[in-house]
């Protein structure tokens, strides 16, 4: 939540401030801003709202500089007001910070500075930091430190992080030291560009494409020191770092919309390509099996494991849902399901041979991150299942397998929550050939997996009769997503993408437990969406089906091709591919993704930014 992005070098830096934050407003879009440092001055623009709210202010009121920070924020402390606003300012102006995280010590902090002469203008936590950096540096200064030498600058931001309890992603500018552009990391995302005679700093690699492919991750703890002359990497406690410098493989088409009018749309028609990514290279037709470059773990090691932890959140916990199903129906290992924001402070147990997977798209997300922290102090391995490369979860997990979706930027999960099931479908017939799972079966799984995108590409031509069905419905409030076995998690990611994104109430339930208490829910002003795809449970789905229809609840059905049974009993059909049951999901969560997207364009909603949400949750 909130990003950064931050310029040191000798190109004008304002458009390119404005254009990095357009690249990293799904990380919050309550209000944004810019610095801008020219000689022994620095500009502060800065609005709530978003970003091309600023750019309207910029252009009204033009700054120029070749050093730089900016800002797009998803507020905690303080209201989404012009002045909460970052960019925030330290004593007297000399210092300049934008900051993602929370200072959760910061009352006791800001009456300490209160009471030292330190005047607050705004209701954030970060300002708190501005001054603490700024108090540090008049106390090195009193001391005899030299203004023209960068370690000033550091031991004072240093001393300052010091006493800050919390997490912080910080862009840092020094009124009297033009040029130089600190950066400092603890618990949020931050990566430095590396360029000719030029530094980026940025929350993820967004805002660097197309300028520098070149890349240093921070990791906690590390704080760096840009010139247009160059980079010092330095750790709290040990002093200089060599910089491990990797190379990202990001493009400008990747994060361009092209002919989509929604990032969510593009990612949704992106899938049958997505999931083709996701497992290439990974089927093993001679051993009839999956295999993963990244795991680090021996055969012997994973043959030993008997049970599964797998943690995540929101669709990233409904992807691991359907994996607990794969997991046990084909590697026979019993699998638990953890919400990560409740395993990072549970103490279940946890023996040597339980395996911990983390599953996340973005890797930065805070809860994951600490259910997977908290594992591994106890000495599990713990792997993760991730789409960003070099995102934090997945430079501190043991090993992992990457999702290779590209990046996903609309708020709205969708082409992750595919990758996360065909990765974790791969993951079961893997550990299921160590197993029990016959040659042939491995090879009948491998086929049906192969024949994925093209079912999916199917898929996607309900876009159409999707659109006619979502104007039917748009204004009803209240609807009920039902699904048993493999489709259970399909029914919650169904209801999840139409809550966040049309702010319509939704509920997902398995369709037999509905009986136990929402079927008081039913009735004609509350929808049941039906994922009823054809195979052993089938008759048991119809059933649940009659009961919604029975109290005059109207029927959206999500059936298989020429299934006339269905068409007969539901209000409306959305017709999917048939494919074998373990991969129901990965075809029927397609027009339940466009529905939801249909249904918030009607109702007028930001499908990219919807309210109080971010793309990458890195508070707790
Ligand atoms: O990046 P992650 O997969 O760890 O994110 C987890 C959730 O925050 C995320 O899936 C969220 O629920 C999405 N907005 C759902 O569409």
């Amino acid at each position: 939540m909130c990003g950064i992005v931050g310029y040191v070098g000798h190109r004008d830096v304002t458009e390119l401030l404005l254009e990095g934050l357009r690249r990293l407003e799904y990380r919050g879009y309550d209000s944004a801003g810019i610095a801008v440092q020219h000689g022994a001055e620095i500009s502060i623009r800065k609005k709530a709202g978003r970003v091309h709210e600023l750019g309207k202010l910029v252009e009204a009121n033009p700054v120029a500089g070749t050093a730089g920070i900016g800002h797009t924020r998803w507020a905690t402390h303080g209201e989404t007001t012009d002045i909460n606003s970052h960019p925030h300012v330290g004593g007297n102006g000399e210092v300049v910070i934008v900051h993602n995280g929370v200072v959760e010590n910061y009352t006791t902090l800001r009456a300490q500075l209160q009471q030292r002469g330190y005047v607050f203008r705004t209701a954030t936590d970060t300002e708190v930091i501005a001054h603490l950096i700024a108090h540090q540096l008049s106390e090195q200064l009193k001391l005899g430190s030299d203004p023209e030498r960068p370690d000033t600058y550091v031991t004072a931001v240093l001393a300052a992080l010091a006493q800050c309890k919390g997490t912080y992603g910080l862009a840092i500018l020094f009124r009297d030291a033009p040029n130089l552009l600190i950066g400092a990391r603890l618990g949020s995302p931050l990566v430095v560009g590396v360029g000719q005679g030029e530094f980026f700093l940025a929350s993820d690699p967004s805002p660097l494409v197309g300028y520098t492919d070149e890349v240093v991750y921070l990791s906690d703890h590390e704080l760096v020191v840009l010139t247009p002359a160059g980079m010092e990497l330095r750790h709290r406690d040990s002093g200089s770092l060599t910089p491990s410098i990797q190379t990202i493989e990001q493009t400008p088409a990747d994060i361009e919309l092209g002919d989509f009018e929604h990032y969510m749309l593009k990612e949704i028609f992106e899938q049958p390509t997505t999931l083709e990514n996701a497992m290439r290279g990974r089927l093993d037709d001679d051993e009839a099996t999956a295999k993963f470059g990244g795991l680090n773990m021996e055969p012997q090691q994973l043959r030993r494991i008997d049970r599964i932890v797998l943690t995540a959140c929101g669709t990233s916990w409904h992807a691991a849902l359907v994996g607990e199903y794969l997991l046990e129906e084909f590697a026979r290992i019993p699998t638990e399901v953890e919400y990560a924001s409740e395993l990072r402070y549970r103490n279940p147990p946890l023996t040597d041979t339980t395996m911990i997977f983390a599953i996340t798209q973005s890797g930065e997300t805070a809860d994951t991150l600490a259910a997977m922290r908290e594992c591994k102090r106890k000495g599990h391995p713990t792997l993760a299942i991730c789409n960003v490369v070099g995102s934090t979860i997945a430079r501190e997990a043991d090993g992992g397998i990457y999702l290779h979706a590209g990046p996903e930027i609309g708020v709205a999960s969708t082409k992750a929550f595919t990758s996360q099931v065909t990765v974790l479908t791969m993951l079961a017939l893997y550990l299921g050939r160590m197993r029990h799972l016959s040659y042939p079966a491995g090879h009948r799984i491998i086929q049906q997996l192969r024949e994925i995108p093209q079912k999916v590409a199917q898929a996607l031509e309900s876009f159409e009769t999707v659109r006619k069905i979502a104007s039917k419905y748009a204004s009803y409030d209240n609807f009920l997503y039902l699904g048993r076995l493999y489709n259970f998690p399909v029914a919650l990611e169904g209801a999840l993408k139409l809550k966040e994104i049309s702010y319509i109430h939704a509920e997902g339930y398995p369709a037999a437990e509905m009986k136990h208490g929402p079927i008081a829910l039913v009735d004609p002003n509350t929808p049941s969406v039906f994922i009823v795809p054809r195979g052993g449970i089938y008759p048991k789905v119809m059933s649940n089906l009659e009961e919604v229809r029975a109290r005059g609840g109207p029927v959206i059905a999500v059936a298989c091709e020429g299934d006339d049974e269905v068409a007969d009993m539901a209000d409306d059909v959305l017709f999917v591919p048939e494919v074998d049951e373990f991969l129901q999901p990965l075809v029927t969560v397609i027009p339940l993704q466009l529905l939801a997207y249909q249904i918030a364009l009607l109702r007028g909603c930001n499908v990219d930014r919807p309210r109080n949400l971010a793309k990458s949750v890195t508070v707790e």
